[in-house]
């Protein structure tokens, strides 16, 4: 079934790729942070179908998705999962670039780059400055806007020499979408770690997994809450009084065993009378997070998320904190990719 897949991707690829080649005019591709909809020659294209990828500011670096940008532009992508490779063609040039690598090869020519090419939400991204420079494609700006242009003439075109590889192999030879999930999770060292009893911080914190290609783990009370657990209208009741409590720790029933691999840890918890809910404390109390990044996340009824995240901080006083963000249980999943990217870049 797996090869199946391969030749039926391949052979996609091959098809898309040649039509795109032929069209021999100038074209125009604008896209947005943030925003899952690019323009080709002025037309609204979404810019992966159904996956909501959207362009990306980490680090100070604009990633775009390669894929689309490239295939617009009448080049060919071929994806290698089994050496993490990305090869680009485009006219008679070759980009071969690595995933998690800052060395490419122009031509078999090795070149630094300045921004290592990363997956997100199963895409390939990165920064188009390189691609544009050596495949001959204008780029331009709009910080105010945050639209980069990418444009390419006519007479740029070339008919590509190499063609995309078609025969049927075990390894996934044209998509991204085939690499598996763990292994850019292993390779992100993000994870999004949260406490959520009726839904609403774990909608979020699946939007930011989705966003950052993270892992997740949601903190689990040994002795789960249950619905008279929570009743706040009652000052007797559970949830109240641990609140109430500055020396409650209710314990964790599942306990990861190390949290060394991540160095960035997303935090999500539903506020709790204006705070983080104990457990958090639990969880931040079992680890040493010397060094690593804490960005904290909540929902609540209405309250903002005030003192809450920085009352964690004495809890894992060695990690760098990014200020926290509250969002409303309606946040759209491009508003939470969106600040999830920009807690990345700030830390
Ligand atoms: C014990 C308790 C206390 C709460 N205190 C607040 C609060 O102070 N302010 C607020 O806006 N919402 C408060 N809420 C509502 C939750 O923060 C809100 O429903 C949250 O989205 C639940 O997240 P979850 O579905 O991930 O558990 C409280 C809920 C509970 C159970």
């Amino acid at each position: 079934m797996k090869k199946l897949l391969s030749i039926i991707l391949s052979a996609a690829l091959c098809i898309g790729s040649i039509a795109a080649v032929a069209s021999d005019t100038d074209t125009t591709v604008t896209l947005q942070i943030n925003n899952p909809v690019m323009t080709v020659n002025g037309a609204n294209k979404e810019i992966d179908p159904g996956m909501g990828t959207v362009p990306v500011i980490i680090n100070e670096r604009t990633l775009l998705p390669v894929r689309a940008v490239v295939e617009e532009l009448g080049g060919i992508v071929n994806w290698n999962g089994d050496t993490r490779e990305v090869t680009l063609n485009y006219g008679t040039d070759e980009i071969l670039l690595t995933i998690d690598s800052d060395v490419a090869y122009l031509n078999n020519e090795a070149k630094t780059l300045d921004s290592k090419p990363t997956i997100i939400n199963d895409r390939t991204m990165l920064p188009i400055r390189f691609i544009a420079e050596n495949f001959g494609f204008g780029v331009d700006w709009n910080g105010e806007e945050q639209i980069v242009t990418i444009t390419k003439t006519a007479k740029a075109v070339a008919e590509p020499t190499v063609e995309p590889t078609v025969e049927p192999t075990d390894a996934p030879t044209a998509e991204p979408t085939e690499v598996p999930s763990d292994n850019q999770a292993e390779e992100s060292k993000i994870l999004v770690a949260y406490f959520s009893n009726t839904g609403n911080t774990e909608n979020i914190a699946e939007s930011i997994v989705s966003a950052m290609g993270a892992d997740v783990y949601e903190i689990e009370a040994a002795q789960p809450y249950t619905d008279e657990d929570l009743n706040y209208n009652d000052s007797s009741t559970r949830a109240t009084v641990e609140q109430n409590d500055p020396t409650a720790r209710p314990e964790i029933g599942n306990l990861l065993e190390s949290i060394d691999e991540y160095d960035t840890i997303y935090l999500g918890y539903p506020m709790w009378w204006g705070q983080a809910p104990k457990i958090v404390y639990t969880f931040l109390e079992s680890y040493d997070f010397t060094g690593k990044t804490i960005i904290p996340f909540c929902t609540s009824g209405s309250s903002p998320i005030g003192s809450s995240d920085d009352n964690l901080h004495p809890a894992a006083s060695g990690a760098n904190w990014v200020d926290g963000r509250r969002f409303s249980v309606s946040a759209s999943s491009s508003e939470i990719s969106a600040w999830a990217a920009e807690g990345c870049r700030i830390k």
